[in-house]
């Protein structure tokens, strides 16, 4: 699955310009794959400039990949007569710096803005569009600090391809796997080509989050513990992504500087007013996102505060429209429904049983009872369901990673509609 984010402008080439790509490999075990994708690139006519990190000389070697590649491999900063200034050299004359494998280790580095070595110096010394592919254990890409340093590439623009589910190195499998080359090389094509560099462009997404507030009196409410935390997450990588968004919250926040201007907030408060502001917005989005936690049930509140003296009140409740399940029935063609559900038992099962009944695209479980999951947190993992009932399930991250995933899956779902 893809995360895709940049906020480059387009390259444009002509025919007889070959588009110049810097192949940065590190060190990891995925280095090897590296010669597949190199080869595979000047196949397709791109100048191909490869640069291996000193420990990517510990598991490939650089006469296999200079034979291949449109000039010499570079390992070094220094020492290379013909060209003094390497990092700038290839910093300013590529159109996209791709990084495959990307470890733990230069992805920290380059977060850090290092520049200790010809790799991370080439990254500094450009304006191009960067392209990373990491590959390492499950463990090491579940770490925070790696998922939190590609947050703050992500957040500067920089690409990120997920990692594979499968083999890893030793007898070991898991997500970390480094995607097949011919998927990076499409996706390198896609890029440069301009087209998926913003894969919601030009689309309008509509947000609900945050947990709706229920009067009982003109003091008293029924909530929940819903934070709004995913949903401006996905709100802010919509943006990010391309797309106009339109936010329709309970909570009031700060919204990233970068995409403030791309999102239209509404505040509302009670089921109902987000039910209101919801459907006189859905006829004008192409897909609307529901992850709030709206209230099933309402009170009708009473007009003055309810006084203990009087005795402890019967609150009377009364359901909620199903703002998602009216969505389905006035569903304009094409348009993408997705919904949430926060479950904590027989998680799949229950996930399932509301996806049938719900008839949306997607489904969105988080399991609320595990540690790190759902309300307030600033982490997440879900599973997420289509329509053909497949689970795809995005492991332990922050709440910003997690939206790249589900915006993946709606741009996949938009392009499916397309066909
Ligand atoms: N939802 C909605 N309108 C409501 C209630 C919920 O649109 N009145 C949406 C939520 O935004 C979410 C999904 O429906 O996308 C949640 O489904 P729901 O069946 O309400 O799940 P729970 O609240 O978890 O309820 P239960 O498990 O009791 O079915």
């Amino acid at each position: 699955m893809l995360n895709l984010t940049h906020s480059h402008s387009r390259m444009t080439l002509s025919a007889s310009d070959s588009p110049r790509i810097v192949l940065g490999v590190a060190g990891g075990i995925a280095a090897y794959k590296a010669v597949e994708i190199l080869r595979r690139l000047r196949e397709s006519g791109y100048f191909v400039s490869p640069i291996l990190t000193p420990d990517a000389l510990r598991f490939v070697g650089a006469v296999t990949f200079s034979a291949l590649a449109s000039e010499p491999v570079r390992t070094s900063l220094y020492g290379d007569p013909t060209t003094p200034i390497p990092h700038t050299y290839l910093g300013q004359n590529a159109d996209l710096i791709v990084v495959a494998p990307a470890t733990a280790h230069v992805i920290a580095r380059y977060a850090m803005g290092l520049a200790d070595d010809l790799l991370t110096a080439t990254l500094l010394a450009s304006r191009a569009p960067v392209l990373l592919c990491p590959a390492m254990h499950t463990e090491m890409w579940e770490q925070p600090s790696v998922q939190e340093n590609l947050a703050t590439l992500r957040r500067r623009g920089v690409l990120v391809m997920e990692p594979d589910d499968g083999r890893l190195a030793g007898n070991d499998s898991g997500a970390g796997r480094l995607p097949a080359p011919e998927a990076i090389v499409t996706l390198i094509e896609k890029i440069v080509r301009g087209g998926e560099s913003s894969l919601l462009a030009g689309r309008r997404i509509l947000v609900t989050a945050g947990g709706t507030r229920e009067p009982i009196d003109p003091v008293r409410v029924i909530s929940n513990r819903s934070s709004g935390k995913q949903g401006h997450a996905l709100a802010e990588v919509a943006a990010r992504l391309g797309a106009r968004v339109e936010l329709v919250t309970t909570v009031g926040t700060e919204l990233a500087l970068d995409v403030r201007s791309r999102i239209v907030v509404r505040r509302v408060s009670t089921a109902a007013e987000m039910a209101e502001v919801v459907f006189e917005l859905a006829p004008s989005v192409d897909a609307i996102i529901m992850a709030a936690a709206v209230a099933d049930f309402t009170v009708v509140p009473a007009e003055r505060k309810l006084k203990k003296e009087t005795g402890v009140p019967e609150v009377h409740l009364v359901a909620t429209t199903d703002i998602l399940l009216e969505l389905t029935k006035r569903r304009l063609p094409g348009q993408v429904l997705v919904g949430f559900a926060a479950e904590t038992d027989r998680v799949l099962e229950r996930a399932v049983e509301k996806m049938r009944r719900k008839r949306c695209d997607l489904l969105v479980v988080n399991d609320v009872s595990a540690t790190g999951v759902g309300f307030e947190h600033a982490t997440n993992e879900v599973h997420m369901i289509d329509r053909d009932e497949n689970v795809t399930t995005v492991s332990l991250r922050s709440k910003e990673a997690v939206s790249y995933e589900i915006l993946s899956s709606v741009a996949t779902l938009f392009s499916r509609g397309e066909l």
